[in-house]
């Protein structure tokens, strides 16, 4: 399911603060749209990751595989639960909540699958917040390791 929040769910207050700590520690020069992402684990511990660009643009990473990747890299016997996005532009968090990119969707569907559980994907806008319940609501028909048998 996908909800949309004017507030954000308390539940959830802590992870999307440190997204958007996070964006301080973005690098993009070349876009200036500075992304954060906060991914909450089964242990209670929260990884983090800032977009880190590249001037080949190509092989610039975004903020959500570097905190993804960086958890399951450091920790991979916790599970991730929840990851939250925030993205911070011209001087201010954009008001709209933005979503991840096709190939993070890629990359939490492969977690989900690895780590057999849903994760929570909080994407955060200073006007509203949007919370999907599993990378399924927002990847359909998902190409996975089923896909390869
Ligand atoms: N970016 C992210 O880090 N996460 C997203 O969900 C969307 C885009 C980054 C990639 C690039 O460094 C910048 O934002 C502009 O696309």
């Amino acid at each position: 399911m996908i909800t949309e929040y004017t507030t954000i769910p308390t539940d959830f207050a802590t992870l999307v603060d440190k997204a958007k700590e996070m964006t301080r520690n973005s690098y993009a020069p070349y876009s200036n749209f500075r992304v954060g992402a906060a991914v909450l684990m089964s242990d209670g511990s929260v990884a983090t990751g800032a977009n880190q660009e590249n001037a080949a643009y190509g092989d610039s990473i975004c903020a959500e595989r570097v905190a993804l990747l960086f958890a399951t890299a450091n920790h991979p016997e916790l599970k991730p639960v929840a990851i939250a996005i925030a993205a911070y532009s011209n001087g201010k968090f954009t008001e709209d909540y933005i979503s991840p990119c096709g190939s993070c969707r890629q990359v939490i569907s492969e977690m989900e699958n690895r780590f057999d559980c849903s994760i929570k994907i909080i994407m955060y806008g200073s006007s509203k917040t949007c919370i999907a319940d599993t990378i399924k609501d927002l990847l359909p028909l998902t190409f996975g390791e089923n896909s390869l048998k």
